[in-house]
């Protein structure tokens, strides 16, 4: 049942890529040297069926004891406590998240149940306008849930927290920035990689409500992801961690330290955000620009992560020992996945595919899923710099396990 359930959503977002490509015609793309140096997968296998059954299994015996009342898990470092926050935290939306996925994978009620209960927490955050982190906190759970759950009125109090959170997220547009404000860093008026993550949901809220208000969101949402890749996409097709810009002029200020190396180096899950959002905002609005985007960063990722597939924290790491961030993979093994249904050359979509199924091939072995311990996904970094310590963190079991059902709908 969950695989005819995401069949049939696969064929609605294939059916939608085609209705915008209409909508928003595709200037000519040149295609650029594919994807090379594919280390990882030369050393690696892609995931199997019984993997998959696996790393399924781990998830419910895990994501069932991190239940509990009130909160929502965050993750824990090292052999320290499990951390739990409030609904206003920016990773409140991933356990729901990975709630959703687990009844879509068993269509077992009892994860519906779990599911409906931690999204109702997070939805209230849908008003707040004190973060940007909107697109993880509502997008991401009342998303699936508006997909996945059975119930009409329950998905249209989803839909309503994300017409909601689109408009909170909105209101920190700068017209002369051309982005959306992510913080201030001290006095600096900032923006963050992981952004892209979250102005995806200002474009699908506004190409669904359509009208003077919709086309705004679109805009303001395309607009944030083209000001990623004009500033934070360098040559290379690395990308910077955060800058601050001058919210007058709208001149690029400088670049601030964050969780990264340095500020000329290319922290990992920053790079992994930028590859998964661009994935997502060039399926939803057909932008050359943001293809292009989308395909430098996942080309970088490529030509620079490790045999073994998994990087460590920053990518300009290139110590054995230093910490890994099993997260970042995660993301990136995710967005390639969807970096490859939209991809307009077949090449490269087979390549970025492959890559993706490896990557997952490795994350679901040991050490990286292991039959003991928290959380699902372990040897993840949170923020090196503070706490070089590996853990398990709520991020990167909901972004395994939603690679894992786009795995599992390529060939369903
Ligand atoms: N600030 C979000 C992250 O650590 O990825």
């Amino acid at each position: 049942m969950s695989r005819r359930r995401t069949a049939a959503a696969g064929a609605v977002v294939v059916a939608l890529v085609a209705l915008l490509a209409t909508a928003y015609p595709r200037p000519a793309v040149a295609v650029t040297d594919a994807a090379t140096s594919v280390t990882c997968t030369a050393e690696q296998q892609a995931i199997t069926d019984a993997q998959q059954d696996r790393v399924w299994s781990i998830a419910a015996t895990r994501l069932v004891a991190l239940s509990g009342p009130l909160t929502l898990p965050f993750g824990a470092t090292g052999s320290s406590t499990y951390v739990r926050t409030s609904a206003y935290a920016w990773t409140a939306g991933f356990y729901p998240a990975s709630l959703w996925l687990m009844y879509e994978h068993t269509s077992d009620p009892a994860w519906l149940r779990l599911a409906e209960e931690y999204t109702q927490r997070v939805l209230p955050v849908a008003s707040w306008h004190g973060t940007h982190d909107l697109g993880f906190m509502v997008g991401l759970p009342a998303g699936l849930g508006e997909r996945i759950d059975p119930s009409p009125v329950r998905m249209n109090a989803y839909a309503t927290a994300l017409r909601t959170a689109a408009r909170s997220l909105s209101t920190r547009w700068n017209g002369r920035v051309h982005a959306l404000r992510s913080s201030y860093y001290g006095a600096s008026w900032g923006v963050i990689i992981d952004s892209a993550m979250n102005a995806p949901m200002l474009i699908e809220v506004g190409q669904r409500e359509g009208g003077v208000d919709g086309q705004r969101l679109v805009r303001r949402g395309a607009q944030h992801m083209l000001t990623l890749a004009n500033s934070f996409v360098r040559a290379d097709g690395s990308t910077r961690h955060r800058l601050a810009f001058n919210p007058r002029t709208g001149a690029v200020a400088g670049p601030i330290y964050g969780q990264g190396l340095s500020t000329s180096s290319t922290w990992s899950r920053g790079q992994a955000w930028a590859i998964n959002g661009f994935a997502q905002a060039f399926g939803l609005t057909g932008d050359a620009r943001l293809l292009d985007a989308a395909r430098r960063t996942a080309d970088y990722w490529i030509s620079h992560v490790p045999a073994g597939c998994i990087p460590a924290w920053d990518l300009d790491v290139t110590d054995d020992d230093a910490p890994r961030d099993s997260s970042a993979a995660a993301i990136t093994a995710d967005g390639l996945l969807a970096l490859s249904r939209v991809e307009t050359d077949a090449a490269r979509s087979a390549s970025y595919r492959a890559y993706a199924l490896t990557t997952l091939g490795t994350l679901a072995s040991a050490p990286w899923t292991i039959d003991e311990g928290r959380g699902v996904l372990q040897r993840q970094s949170y923020n090196v710099p503070a706490d070089p310590r590996e853990g398990t963190y709520s991020w990167g079991d909901a972004y395994l396990l939603h690679a894992l059902a786009a795995a599992a709908a390529l060939t369903s």
